[in-house]
């Protein structure tokens, strides 16, 4: 008789513990297996392999359940990505959205279910159904481009070449604003001589683009994000120019990506005697580039704390606090509450105090340091 009451009590205990688990999984996982889902575009790229990566790293001790989906350039897979982490019951949807525009369709959907959508680095634009914005200063990493370029162009009339992200990225649009700001009082005054947009040109004397004037130069000068792209576009713009806009040049470089392979195409041409190239991303293989004076600088963007500010947010969300933000963009539709971190300019005069003595890379990952 006492066993059994003994045995019945700890069954009742267990019973007990196990509902109290359930509670707290309920809470931090909803309904379903997954709490926060991730969605990166693209493996193609080292950028967003290397979130992927800092994500893993952050989230291996935490007791949230997440799952990472890629949508590999494709807005289409991105909003069946969405669906299935909708499917598997998240809380919390972190985006980069391939398309701007176009992933309204899908947080659109994932806020009928009551998700709560997170874009990260990138904006979604013209939809309600974005809740939080974590991101670098996006218009600071176009300017310190620009300013690198200034700060290291030599004589006037250097020839500058520019190039852009693509279009259905928002921050396309905010890099080329920042760039512009610094450089167009220098293309005005006669220290640059835009060498391939007639678009740029024509807008020589205005200080302050409106995204339309943008538009028709990022028509001109896109890359698409796209390193093939954006070599055969370098490669048309020195077959289809003189002598004159060759020697010692500038390049306004997006990102590493098109940086590297615009690089190789300006390195290849007998007609051009030096060049400047920026950057961003601290791509490994930018970092060798930056060592060896193939790229002049890039734009260290700490994916740590990007992941880092996402998650808080997240984790807030979970735990039913209101995350602390530090500002707000326009995403055409509201103003979506925002976290911004700063951004660092990396050459070869700080890359081992930046990048290697800060833990980001190890040295063994490079030659010539
Ligand atoms: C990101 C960059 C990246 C680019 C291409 C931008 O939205 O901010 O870091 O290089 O997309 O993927």
């Amino acid at each position: 008789m006492k066993k059994t009451m003994k045995a019945a009590s700890l069954l009742l205990v267990l019973m007990l513990v196990t509902a109290m688990l359930a509670a707290c999984n309920s809470s931090a996982g909803g309904s379903g297996s997954v709490s926060v889902g991730i969605v990166l575009p693209t493996k193609d790229e080292p950028r967003w392999v290397q979130d992927e990566q800092r994500f893993k790293d952050a989230l291996k001790d935490s007791e949230y359940t997440t799952e990472i989906l890629f949508s590999q350039g494709s807005s289409a897979k991105e909003k069946e990505n969405v669906d299935t982490l909708i499917n598997k019951g998240i809380d919390v949807l972190i985006i980069t959205p391939q398309d701007g525009d176009a992933a309204a369709a899908a947080v659109e959907a994932a806020k009928k279910e009551g998700i709560t959508v997170i874009a990260y680095d990138r904006l979604i634009t013209n939809t309600e159904a974005v809740d939080y914005y974590v991101t670098f200063d996006s218009v600071a990493v176009g300017a310190a481009q620009g300013q690198y370029l200034i700060d290291n162009a030599q004589g006037t009339g250097v020839p500058l070449y520019l190039y852009v992200g693509a279009a259905s990225d928002n921050n396309a649009f905010l890099f080329f604003e920042g760039a512009w700001s610094v450089l167009q009082p220098k293309i005005a005054d006669g220290t640059f001589k835009i060498a391939n947009s007639s678009e740029a040109e024509a807008l020589k004397d205005t200080a302050e683009l409106t995204r339309d004037q943008m538009s028709k130069i990022l028509g001109q000068v896109t890359t698409n994000w796209d390193p093939n792209d954006a070599k055969n576009k370098a490669q048309t713009h020195l077959t289809a120019v003189g002598a004159d806009l060759k020697g010692d040049v500038s390049v306004l470089a997006p990102n590493d990506g098109t940086a590297r392979a615009i690089a190789d195409v300006f390195a290849s041409d007998g007609e051009v005697t030096s060049f400047l190239v920026t950057g961003q991303d601290a791509e490994k293989a930018s970092i060798q580039y930056v060592i060896d004076g193939k790229q002049s600088m890039t734009v260290f963007k700490d994916v740590r704390t990007l992941v880092t500010d996402a998650m808080g947010i997240a984790v807030d969300i979970l735990d039913g606090k209101t995350p602390v933000t530090t500002g707000s963009y326009d995403n055409g539709k509201k103003e979506v509450q925002a976290k911004q971190t700063n951004v660092i300019v990396v050459d070869e005069d700080n890359v081992q105090k930046e990048l290697i003595d800060s833990d980001y890379y190890e040295a063994s990952e490079f030659t010539g340091l």
